[in-house]
């Protein structure tokens, strides 16, 4: 209940998701936690302050960091969890869509990692975690340019770490795999396709279902906490073992009989 005592915490893309769970949990592990995202919250939480910002936009981000500061002198830790998916082949994918892509998913973690980090170096104290994803760590043929950025947060998150961590400061990605989140439903638009997809992501995945928000949320948890306090640099999957390695060749058909939840 309180492996969270005394810390404070920002969550960026804190409103629904994996976001809103890990609120959840490090309000009940005992921190002060400051969520911020551009939507209302799906649910307002005691404990959490949740605030409407945009993670990309600098003034914004500056504004929050420096009133969560002001109210608590403190940023113990940072949750870079904002991010949307782009499901198109690199051909057909549009400047437009790329930039956007990458000025949502890489610059907000650009963004709040460098409003937090001179206040994390003066402390010589700091948990900084960032949502990359399976496609962080591995190429999926369908959305090369979604890969792409979250390959880049694992690079920075890397070079934070290894710059960083004599001065105190972690920095270490979660990468889920396939989570039931509005994000993953609204992937995949339709119903029929959201089932007919949902078979597919279930068979391709080495546990045969697919993971649930506060999964990841706990991974995130240890990351936050001093439990962690020698763990810096790393990726860590949370996705039933999907990036550990290909599976015989029938696991990947929709044949596959599931069952395992
Ligand atoms: N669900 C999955 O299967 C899955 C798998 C791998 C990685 N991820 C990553 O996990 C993270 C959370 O995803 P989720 O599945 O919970 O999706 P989600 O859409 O429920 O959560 C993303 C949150 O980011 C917020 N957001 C978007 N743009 C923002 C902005 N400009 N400023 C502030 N907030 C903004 C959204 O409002 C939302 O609350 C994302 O980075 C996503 O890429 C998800």
């Amino acid at each position: 209940m309180s492996r969270l005592r005394d810390k404070v915490a920002v969550v960026f893309g804190g409103a629904r998701g994996i976001g809103l769970a890990t609120v959840k949990e490090f309000v009940a592990e005992g921190a002060t936690v400051f969520a911020a995202d551009i939507r209302e919250p799906a649910e307002r939480l005691d404990g959490a302050e949740q605030s409407l910002v945009d993670a990309t936009a600098e003034k914004q981000v500056g504004e929050f960091v420096a009133a969560v500061l002001a109210k608590t002198g403190r940023i113990d830790v940072l949750f870079n969890n904002v991010g949307i998916h782009l499901a198109k082949p690199l051909a057909d994918t549009t400047l437009e869509e790329f930039d956007n892509i990458f000025a949502l998913n890489v610059r907000a973690a650009f963004l709040g990692t460098r409003a937090v980090l001179p206040h994390m170096i003066e402390r010589k104290s700091g948990s900084i975690i960032t949502t990359s994803s399976n496609g962080g760590v591995m190429g999926r043929p369908g959305d090369p340019v979604y890969n792409a950025t979250k390959h880049a947060l694992v690079g920075m998150m890397k070079s934070i770490a290894v710059a960083h961590a004599h001065q105190g400061i972690r920095a270490n990605t979660v990468n889920p795999g396939a989570i039931d989140t509005d994000m993953l439903r609204g992937t995949l638009s339709t119903p029929d396709e959201f089932e007919a997809k949902q078979h597919q992501l279930v068979a391709s995945t080495p546990a045969a279902r697919v993971g649930e928000a506060w999964e990841v949320a706990k991974a995130v948890l240890f990351l936050a906490s001093d439990e962690s306090r020698f763990v810096n640099g790393v990726v860590l999957p949370i996705d039933g073992a999907k990036a550990a390695g290909a599976m015989p060749g029938g696991r990947y058909s929709l044949d596959f009989e599931l069952g395992v939840r």
